[in-house]
């Protein structure tokens, strides 16, 4: 029994060593994980840490103080000035600041049926308009897409396939049926890039800009070269009578609105602007100047500032690296820091800088190259990488950044880290801010020329279409910059609807006595 007893004892004892052997075990091991897993922990946050660091460094050049725009208003300003002085080239002025023959906005009497064609943004478009007196304007329009053979290749080409489109865009919509046989069509010819126009039907292209660059254009009279074109096609009666800057033609469609409007602005491929000038305030103006005509729409081509420096002070290695990389160096400066062709390829650009130090996708490209040729693809392709991710990425609210993900995804950058994720909606984010600041500071110039009680400003274009974060920082920022009373309105279908006005109102002048 004793024996026995005694066994029980030690088994007993035996049993509560063990216990406290694997007890003390399993806490030291815990421990000891606990502790791996503390400082592994602390190192990755420490990693992290300074990765956002070296990440706010790089992006601090994009962050615009009120200061530095103050600083670019008044450059604008001054460009502004100068360009409506003179054209002389030996002046080294950035801006062209266009005279455009427009010097009345809509009455609303206007009436009319009038074709126009719309090229210079992301779409070619053929509209048939019809104007029927005061807000009431009703049109009918198809989009077509343009080869790109055809954007980099002869003129001539460029013109005849317009003028083809034409045809089949009046054959479809039956548009020649029931007119007399000797019926022309009026068409206003909405053409967006830098026009020095000598009438409203003279228009001599200076430059190609957000990346159109057909031959035999440049410096060419672009309403003769598309009248040329139509009389090439049998059997379309179709005369040019206008040529209009899109910008003119979504002011000319907000006016006939809102009374107050007196600027119209494309925030979309391309940035610019136009607004009324008192014509005394255009020295260089040599056409009439007389009771009728006191003011007169100027097209600014403002995306060109910077032509000569004055935005250096704001421009980032990556602006360079883009602007040099681009068909157009040295040209349309601003346009490069703001419009939806540039915003995508800034982002893509920062990435890169960002993979490259291996702060974001550690170590991918270099480990896959070959199983992951689609990623380098984005990593490597100039302009794979558009405005619109930029403006989804950036409003990507989602806990999980899955939105973020997915786009990543799509374009090739498989499995991105949350971190990853993190990092891009930031740089996303800076890039669109910066953008959308430069823009409403280029607005405030504007507005504080025009000196009035308050302005309406007009506003097409995809940025501010379907941007929303842009459009609201657009917004917050031009409040900071000018006290005065001012609203932006979206200005729908302007650069068609607007075109066929400005044709409609030179109708109207003319056949009360006035001549364009
Ligand atoms: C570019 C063109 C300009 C146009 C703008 C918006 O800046 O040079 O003429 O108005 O894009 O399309």
């Amino acid at each position: 029994m004793a024996a026995s007893s005694n066994y029980v004892i030690e088994v007993r004892i035996d049993v509560l060593k063990t216990l406290k052997i694997a007890g003390l075990a399993t806490g030291a091991i815990a421990a000891i994980g606990l502790g791996v897993y503390y400082f592994h922990q602390r190192t990755q946050r420490a990693k992290r840490v300074t990765f956002r660091e070296e990440v706010k460094h790089i992006l601090e050049p994009f962050q615009l103080t009120d200061e530095q725009l103050r600083r670019v208003m008044a450059n604008l300003n001054t460009e502004m000035t100068n360009g409506l002085r003179s054209d002389d080239e030996r002046e080294k002025n950035d801006l062209a600041m266009f005279p455009t023959y427009v010097h009345h906005g809509p009455s609303g009497q206007e009436i009319g049926e009038y074709l126009v064609v719309d090229l210079g943004g992301s779409n070619f478009r053929v509209s048939h308009v019809n104007i029927e007196g005061r807000n009431r304007i009703r049109l009918n329009n198809k989009i077509f897409l343009i080869p790109h053979s055809l954007l980099l290749g002869e003129g001539d080409k460029l013109f005849d396939y317009i003028a083809e489109c034409l045809q089949r865009f009046i054959d479809d919509n039956k548009l020649a049926l029931h007119k007399p046989a000797d019926y022309k069509f009026d068409l206003a010819f909405t053409f967006s890039f830098p026009c020095n126009q000598t009438s409203l039907r003279q228009a001599r292209l200076v430059s190609w800009t957000k990346g159109f660059s057909c031959t035999g254009v440049v410096g060419n009279d672009v309403v003769l070269l598309l009248q040329q074109a139509i009389d090439r096609h049998k059997g379309l009666n179709i005369q040019v009578v206008a040529l209009v800057n899109d910008t003119v033609g979504t002011l000319m469609a907000c006016s006939s609105i809102y009374r107050d409007c007196k600027v119209g602005v494309i925030l979309g491929t391309g940035y610019n602007a136009c607004y009324f000038e008192n014509v005394d305030n255009v020295p260089k103006w040599k056409g009439v100047r007389d009771q009728s005509r006191k003011q007169i729409v100027i097209n600014t081509e403002w995306g060109a500032l910077g032509k000569h420096g004055c935005l250096d002070f704001i421009r980032t290695s990556v602006d360079r690296e883009l602007d040099e990389s681009s068909s157009t160096p040295n040209q349309q400066v601003f346009e490069k820091m703001i419009s939806a062709l540039y915003l995508g390829e800034i982002v893509r650009l920062i990435i890169v800088d960002l993979v490259q130090r291996s702060i974001l996708l550690p170590g991918r490209m270099q480990k896959t190259p070959s199983l992951r040729s689609d990623y380098n693809i984005f990593l490597i392709l100039r302009g794979s990488f558009y405005a619109k991710h930029v403006a989804d990425i950036e409003s990507d609210n989602t806990e999980d950044l899955s939105v973020t993900s997915s786009i990543l995804t799509s374009i090739g950058i498989h499995d991105p880290s949350y971190d990853d994720c993190y990092l891009i909606r930031e740089v996303c984010r800076t890039v669109s801010l910066r953008a959308a600041k430069l823009a409403a500071a280029a607005i405030a110039v504007l507005v504080n020329r025009l000196n009035q009680p308050s302005v309406t400003v007009g506003i097409d274009g995809t940025l501010f279409r379907h941007h929303e974060k842009f459009k609201k920082n657009l917004a917050r920022t031009l409040s900071r910059l000018v006290p005065r009373t001012h609203r932006l309105v979206l200005s729908e279908d302007g650069s068609s609807k607007g075109s066929a006005l400005v044709a409609a109102v030179d109708r109207r002048m003319r056949e009360t006595g006035f001549s364009s």
